[in-house]
C-alpha cells in the first residue's frame, strides 16, 4: 500500500483525478470502477474538467459502480445512477451504454449479484477501482463482518450508513435498508486500486483501514492484502496515522516517483 498525504482537500482530489486520467490515457480501452458519496463529487468534477479540456478520453472507457440502493429507480435522485449520470456520465464523452451499475430494481437478488459479476467478468475485470470509505470503514456497501472474499450481492447496512447517509433522503426514513454492491473480494480482484480519504471525520477510519489489523469489521483494512493500492488522503484526514512522517518521506524524497509505473 502506499499512502500520500496532501496539505489540502483540493489537492488530494487533484491528484486522485490525474491517476485516474494517467491511468486512461495509457489503457484507452479501459475498465474503471466508480464509487459514489459526497467525496467523489470534487473528483468527478476535476475527471470533467479534464475530458472537456481533452486531457482525458472516455470514449472507449467502461465503467462499473460498486454499488446501487435497493428498491430505488434510476431516476431517483437518490439513486447512485441519478448520481453517476448528473455528477459525471453526462458531463464526459462516454457511451453510456458501456457505464454499468447493479439493477436496484432486479428482483432477484441473488441472479442480480450474479449477473453483475459476469459483466465485470466478460470486460476482462477492472483495471482501476476508485474507492471512498465510509464512516464505519466500509467500501462499497461491504458492511462490518462482510466475508472479505465475498462477491456481488445484496447486502443490509448498518445503522451508522443509515445515519450518513438518510440525510440526503427526504423523508431521511426513505432511504432503503439494503444495497447491492461489489463485494470485498470483487474489490480486490481490480488490478489497481486508489481510495481517497478526506475531511477530520474520516480520521479515525482512515488509521483502522491503513494502519490497523485486517479484519473484516471495517472491510476498508481488506485493502491492506491487495498488491497495488494507492491511498490519498488531505492532512485533516491523515490525522491519526502513526507512520505519517515516512509517508511524507517517502513522497519527498521520490520526486519522481510516479504511482504505477
Ligand atoms: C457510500 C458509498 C461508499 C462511499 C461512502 C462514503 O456509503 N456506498 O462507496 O465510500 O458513501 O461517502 P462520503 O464520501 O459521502 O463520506
Amino acid at each position: 500500500m502506499e499512502v500520500i498525504i496532501r496539505p489540502t482537500t483540493k489537492e488530494a482530489v487533484n491528484l486522485t483525478a490525474k491517476l485516474i486520467a494517467e491511468a486512461i490515457n495509457q489503457k484507452p480501452f479501459f475498465k474503471l470502477g466508480l464509487a459514489t458519496g459526497a467525496t467523489m463529487e470534487a473528483v468527478y468534477a476535476d475527471l470533467v474538467a479534464m475530458n472537456q479540456a481533452k486531457e482525458v478520453d472516455f470514449s472507449l472507457v467502461h465503467t462499473f459502480n460498486l454499488d446501487e440502493y435497493i428498491g430505488l429507480d434510476p431516476e431517483d435522485p437518490n439513486s447512485y445512477r441519478y448520481y453517476m449520470n448528473k455528477h459525471l456520465f453526462s458531463k464526459i464523452n462516454i457511451d453510456m451504454r458501456n457505464t454499468n451499475l447493479p439493477n436496484g430494481l432486479a428482483e432477484d437478488e441473488i441472479a442480480e449479484g450474479l449477473r453483475y459479476e459476469s459483466a465485470i467478468a466478460a470486460a476482462g475485470g477492472i483495471d482501476l477501482q476508485l474507492l471512498g470509505i465510509g464512516n464505519d470503514g466500509h467500501i462499497g456497501f461491504n458492511e462490518p463482518i462482510s466475508s472479505l472474499a465475498g462477491r456481488t450481492r445484496s447486502k443490509a447496512l448498518t445503522p451508522a450508513t443509515y445515519a450518513q447517509n438518510s440525510v440526503y433522503f427526504t423523508p431521511p426514513e426513505s432511504m432503503p435498508k439494503r444495497a447491492f454492491t461489489m463485494g470485498v473480494g470483487t474489490i480486490l480482484g481490480a488490478e489497481r486500486i486508489v481510495m481517497l480519504i478526506t475531511g477530520a471525520k474520516k480520521a479515525e477510519i482512515a488509521a483502522k483501514a491503513i494502519e490497523g489489523p485486517v479484519t473484516s469489521m471495517v472491510t476498508g483494512s481488506a485493502l491492506q492484502m491487495h498488491p497495488r493500492t494507492v491511498v490519498v488522503l488531505d492532512e485533516a484526514a491523515a490525522a491519526n496515522l502513526t507512520q505519517k512522517d515516512y509517508y511524507n518521506w517517502v513522497f519527498a524524497n521520490e520526486p519522481e516517483w510516479k504511482p504505477y509505473r
